[in-house]
């Protein structure tokens, strides 16, 4: 019985955006019920068709209008209201692709567990066959009751996703698990739902980022990556299934959810973190700009400008080319790295691939709008060690690092691409 449901579940595309698919977003009553706002909001701007249902206690907390306005759409507050009637929920149910319940309290979690259904959201959930996320938030000793956390095993054993909930200080003023995700973090344990986990129980080393060399302790030697392509490989492996670690330089943005990240400053310092995890790893990529070279001897203290002088001369030592002594080393592991050139793109990333013996290269130009550094897009060509290559024409840098993992699971002869998946994360 449960088999048949689990399999009367929709499969789904890879697809990378939220572009034309049906979402049901459920609301309930609670102080979070705010941060539903702009889940939605992000939802849209992802392209969804967003459906909201409110639950009577919901609509003392955030009003009707809001969600109305902000989705497009008519809001379901009651299973007998004149807009929305109570066929339409079945209609509802039958169109999503995917259900998100946030905030969901223990009331809902209860509903849901029993099949109890006597409002317009529990009645719908029972007619749902597409994945749903379940994201609990109360205070923390309602959360950790038997009972609820009972009724959100069934939920987990049903094949809901339970999004834990964050800890600290909730509404009640109490201290402990409850508080719900910020919305960014559910858009995206959402987004993970939908795509195919063809890199489950693959661990992937990832580096990204500038490094800095110190010049003295207030100066350095760095360069203009952001992390951003580095970033997005380790958030795509991970959505994809993979175990990973992030080994970043200094940058402004935030790290994706799931992973381990390991901080660092100097190319000595990548370069220790990288080697000694590679021997563990599946697939390393190495995206991080690595300083060629560093100052041979840092001042300890600031050097002073001098009046009347010929300017100032530093002397420079080379780095430790991390990705030269992982390809030296490398048995198993697929190797990657990136060649950011300004000229003569293709020569030198071939020369690059070759010298660092990699199993897979990705040129891109630096120092031209849309591509490269700190740019939301890039352009990248890849080459693999066996002669063949591929062009990729400027797209959003989440999409070049999908692109990536198609090639290297095709060559590993693994399933790939946009195939259906399971619902289950
Ligand atoms: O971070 P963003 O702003 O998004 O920008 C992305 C990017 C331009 C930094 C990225 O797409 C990129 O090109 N990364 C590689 C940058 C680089 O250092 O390229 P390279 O051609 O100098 O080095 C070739 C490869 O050797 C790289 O994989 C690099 O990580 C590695 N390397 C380099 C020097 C060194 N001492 N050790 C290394 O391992």
């Amino acid at each position: 019985m449960l088999m048949n449901h689990l399999l009367l579940r929709k499969i789904f595309l890879i697809d990378m955006t939220f572009k034309g698919k049906n979402i049901i977003l459920g609301v309930c009553g609670g102080i979070a019920a705010y941060k539903a706002v702009e889940l939605l909001r992000l939802l849209k701007k992802a392209g969804a068709e967003v459906r909201v249902v409110m639950t009577e206690s919901a609509l003392e907390f955030v009003g009707e209008l809001t969600f109305r306005v902000l989705s497009e759409n008519d809001v379901c507050t009651g299973l007998f209201n004149t807009d929305v009637s109570s066929v339409r929920h079945i209609e509802w149910a039958n169109d999503a692709d995917a259900v998100v319940i946030a905030p969901a309290t223990a009331n809902i979690i209860g509903k849901l567990a029993n099949a109890i259904a006597d409002d317009a959201l529990s009645t719908i959930m029972l007619a749902v066959t597409s994945p749903v996320m379940i994201c609990p938030s109360m205070n923390s000793n309602m959360y950790e009751n038997l009972a609820v956390q009972r009724n959100l095993d069934i939920l987990e054993n049903d094949g809901m996703f339970i999004l834990e909930p964050g800890s600290g200080e909730l509404a009640c003023k109490t201290t402990g698990a409850g508080r719900l995700p910020e919305p960014a973090m559910i858009f995206d344990r959402l987004e993970k739902l939908f795509v195919k986990k063809d890199l489950k129980g693959k661990k992937v080393l990832v580096s990204a980022g500038p490094t800095r060399e110190a010049i003295d302790p207030v100066r350095y030697i760095s360069n203009h990556s952001s992390g951003k392509m580095g970033y997005a490989v380790a958030r795509c492996a991970e959505l994809r299934g993979a175990d990973v670690c992030l080994v970043s330089g200094p940058v402004a943005i935030d790290p994706p959810f799931g992973i381990d990240l390991v901080k660092i400053e100097t190319a000595d310092e990548m370069a220790g973190e990288i080697l000694d995890r590679m021997d563990d790893a599946d697939i390393i990529i190495m995206v991080a700009a690595v300083a060629d070279y560093r100052p041979a001897a840092p001042e300890k203290l600031k050097i002073k400008k001098k009046d009347n002088t010929n300017g100032l001369s530093i002397s420079l030592i080379e780095n430790p080319d991390i990705l030269k002594q992982a390809g030296k080393r490398k048995k198993r592991q697929f190797l990657m790295g990136f060649a950011a050139e300004t000229n003569d793109l293709e020569i030198n990333a071939l020369i690059k691939m070759e010298k660092k013996n990699l199993d897979m290269i990705a040129a891109n130009l630096v120092g031209v709008a849309g591509s490269g550094f700190g740019s939301d897009t890039n352009k990248v060509k890849l080459f693999l060690k066996n002669g063949k290559s591929q062009d990729i024409p400027v797209m959003e840098k989440t999409q070049i690092a999908h692109r990536i993992f198609d090639s290297i699971l095709a060559e590993h002869g693994a399933e790939h691409g946009r195939e259906e998946i399971s619902h289950v994360p």
